[in-house]
């Protein structure tokens, strides 16, 4: 489970354009991405889908458990069985944060995350809790935020979906769930790379990390 291989973590609240800088740094610096909320999101649907109420821990870890019991471990991580649609929906944004709270999903999800990344030889990976607690050894680790506007009106812009005003109070409530928990709570590592990218353009963040990225060796 602690194999450590050449990580970047890129941490940060939602809709801090975590995703598409990955995308891009992953290109140019040839990394394997993996977009660990993916997984948070999959327990959350199939909660929704089975019926298993999220606010019933001991049901929860038991779903989770068959989960990965169904998929062989990694599968559960990229599974192409679920479509962006379902796992973006607004229903699967609130059970997700239920899901996000509970200490031994967040064990699992770790696991998978760390069994992935062993496998790889160089990667990138988003979260909430990446640089703090699945890899605290990355090699490069950068916290994305921006203020809760903009970052509501730039996945409204991106999405087409939803009313700007549905959005913010999405984005300020999973900021308020992703911040509060007791549990790997969101946070910046203390060695991670801060960028507040409300006034800066995607040129100009994607100009600052790969810098970063550029600066350690990756092997
Ligand atoms: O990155 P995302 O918005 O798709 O993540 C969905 C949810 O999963 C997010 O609201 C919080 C949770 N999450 C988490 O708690 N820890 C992670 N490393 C990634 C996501």
């Amino acid at each position: 489970d602690r194999v450590i291989p050449a990580v970047v973590a890129v941490d940060g609240p939602a809709a801090a354009g975590k995703t598409t800088t990955c995308l891009a740094l992953a290109q140019r610096f040839g990394l394997s991405y993996l977009e660990s909320g993916r997984t948070y999101r999959i327990i959350a649907l199939e909660a929704l889908r089975r019926r298993v109420s999220t606010s019933d821990r001991q049901e929860i870890v038991i779903l989770c458990d068959d989960l990965i019991r169904e998929s062989r471990d990694q599968d559960l991580l990229t599974s192409g069985r679920y479509g962006n649609e379902d796992l973006r929906s607004p229903a699967v944004n609130v059970a997700v944060s239920d899901v996000a709270r509970i200490g031994e999903v967040r064990e699992r999800v770790t696991h998978l995350v760390r069994l992935w990344a062993a496998g790889q030889e160089r990667c990138i990976v988003e979260g909430r809790d990446i640089g703090t607690v699945v890899f605290p050894e990355a090699l490069v680790k950068f916290y994305l935020s921006a203020s809760a506007e903009v970052r509501a009106r730039r996945r409204v812009d991106q999405e087409r979906r939803g009313s700007y005003e549905d959005v913010l109070k999405d984005v300020i409530r999973r900021d308020e769930a992703d911040m509060s928990r007791t549990v790997s709570p969101l946070v910046p590592a203390d060695d991670a790379i801060n960028i507040d990218t409300t006034s800066l353009t995607l040129k100009e963040v994607l100009g600052r990390m790969s810098s970063a990225c550029a600066a350690v060796t990756l092997p």
